[in-house]
């Protein structure tokens, strides 16, 4: 079977997207370009109106493509979730919805599908406890895969959790992903330890709120804090990152994990959503920004070069422009290395639909355009303060820009940032996506850092 997978939104879907991949080919099913393709599997997201509009075109464009049978289209993530069934009933070229947790088992269901043409399966149940996936684990047997990895050599991405409990005002998440739902740590732990053995050295740990790992579980044997602990001591494990963080649930152990942990990178994603106590109380979020700010200085104090990302939420119901002027205010105290930021978007069911009065739409765009622009300036700013530094990059792939006389790879630094490392000489033809090496920063532009390297890559 040809077939095609077509990803939006967040790094859980960009990872459920490559555990999908995978367990199709070790069926024997190929993955191809989508005008090769006969089966059309689209993973959606509907944090926000924009991502969620886009399943319908790229429906639209599908359906003269799936006339002949065993043609079809599979829906998967949140908007499958969401609208489950209904898919169906609008496009009748869609013949199987998946949602969170019924991903587990959507390899059976196409399998069933690309035979039986007249069949169509609706997977949106909620499971109570974490579904362990076929391929998670790697367990020595060759017909499962190691599933953490992805498209980026070397580096692999490891679900720690699935769903949310914090319904924040503005959010579809724990409608669309379900309540909070911990994995084991000794399965995490496993299949870390077989990334590691496959030739992983970076492994990012997945969860919509990481920090409450276990809290769902009576009985849990680890926490948040533990489990890095314990993944850090894997032999041969560079580099541990690990997304989305609440700030109302990092623990001081945690905080003291980046001082203490060497393979821990530098780099936290905290998003704030708002700098104005009024607006986060509104939100729900559960901390003030004295709070925030006082985890920042904490997190500083025992890791000075920490770089911190964030995500904004602007002209949330009821944000005055002096509450947009305190989230100013937290973005230039924090200095955030980058940030996404974002304008408020009515989401179905969420608690803010029904909160007033609506900020207008100019009004918000203004405050995003303001907010990007100062973000813009702090990142170039931080990144020219590095111009000078040695740091060890970990290689991805080859750089979009290329001069005479070698090749450049694009990589990142513990702190997440883009180098682009110019490899003086070498042949275009050796592959060095997934090596580490030693640069000396040599200029930076605005999104990202240049440098030559020091050494051979190992
Ligand atoms: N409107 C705008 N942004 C939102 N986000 C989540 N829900 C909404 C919404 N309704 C943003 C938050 C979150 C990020 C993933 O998306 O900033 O952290
Ligand atoms: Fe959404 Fe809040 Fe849960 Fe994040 S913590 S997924 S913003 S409800």
């Amino acid at each position: 079977m040809k077939f095609t997978v077509l990803t939006f939104g967040c790094q859980m879907n960009v990872h459920d997207s490559d555990w999908l991949i995978r367990a199709m080919e070790s069926r024997g099913w190929r993955a191809v370009e989508e005008s090769e393709a006969n089966i059309f599997i689209i993973n959606t997201c509907s944090v926000r109106e924009k991502p969620e509009q886009k399943v319908y075109s790229v429906l639209g464009r599908l359906a003269p493509l799936c006339k002949n049978p065993g043609e079809f289209v599979a829906i998967g993530g949140c908007v499958a979730q969401q609208i489950g069934k209904g898919f169906m009933e609008k496009f009748p070229h869609v013949r199987l919805v998946f949602g969170s947790d019924g991903i587990s088992k959507a390899p059976d269901a196409l399998e069933e599908l690309a035979v039986d043409h007249e069949k169509s399966l609706v997977l949106t149940d909620f499971v109570p406890e974490y579904p362990e996936r076929k391929g998670g684990g790697f367990t020595g047997n060759t017909d499962l895969v190691p599933y953490g990895i992805g498209t980026v050599p070397g580096q692999a991405f490891v679900n720690i959790m699935q769903g949310c409990d914090n319904f924040c005002a503005y959010c579809i998440v724990p409608y669309t992903r379900g309540r909070q739902k911990s994995r084991s740590s000794s399965a995490v732990i496993d299949e870390c330890r077989s990334l590691v053995d496959a030739g992983i050295r970076e492994i990012t740990l997945l969860g919509q709120n990481v920090n409450s790992f276990g809290l769902d579980k009576k009985g849990a044997d680890l926490s948040f804090a533990q489990l890095l602990y314990e993944i850090s001591a894997i032999k041969g494990l560079e580099r541990i990152r690990f997304t989305t963080s609440h700030p109302k649930d990092i623990a001081p152990e945690v905080i003291r994990a980046f001082g203490e942990l060497p393979n821990l990178c530098p780099n936290l994603h905290l998003p704030v959503q708002s700098g104005s106590d009024r607006i986060l109380k509104k939100m729900g979020r559960k901390y003030d920004r004295a709070r925030y700010l006082g985890i920042v200085a904490g997190l500083r104090e025992v890791c000075p070069e920490i770089a911190l990302t964030t995500d904004i939420i602007v002209g949330f119901p009821g944000e005055t422009d002096e509450d947009f002027e305190q989230t100013m205010d937290i973005m230039e105290q924090v200095r955030y290395e980058s940030s996404f930021s974002f304008k408020y978007s009515d989401r179905p069911g969420v608690a803010a639909v029904r909160m007033q009065p609506k900020v207008d739409e100019q009004v918000a765009q203004n405050r995003l355009a303001r907010l990007q622009e100062r973000q813009n300036r702090i990142t170039r700013k931080s990144l020219e303060a590095l111009v000078g530094n040695e740091m060890v990059v970990l290689l991805e792939r080859t750089s979009k820009r290329q001069e005479a006389g070698g090749v450049a790879w694009r990589g990142k630094d513990p702190g997440g940032r883009v180098v682009n490392v110019h490899f003086d000489g070498m042949d275009e033809a050796v592959n060095l996506a997934g090596k580490l090496v030693r640069v000396k920063v040599s200029e930076s532009k605005n999104h990202s850092l240049v440098g030559s390297r020091l050494g051979e890559p190992w």
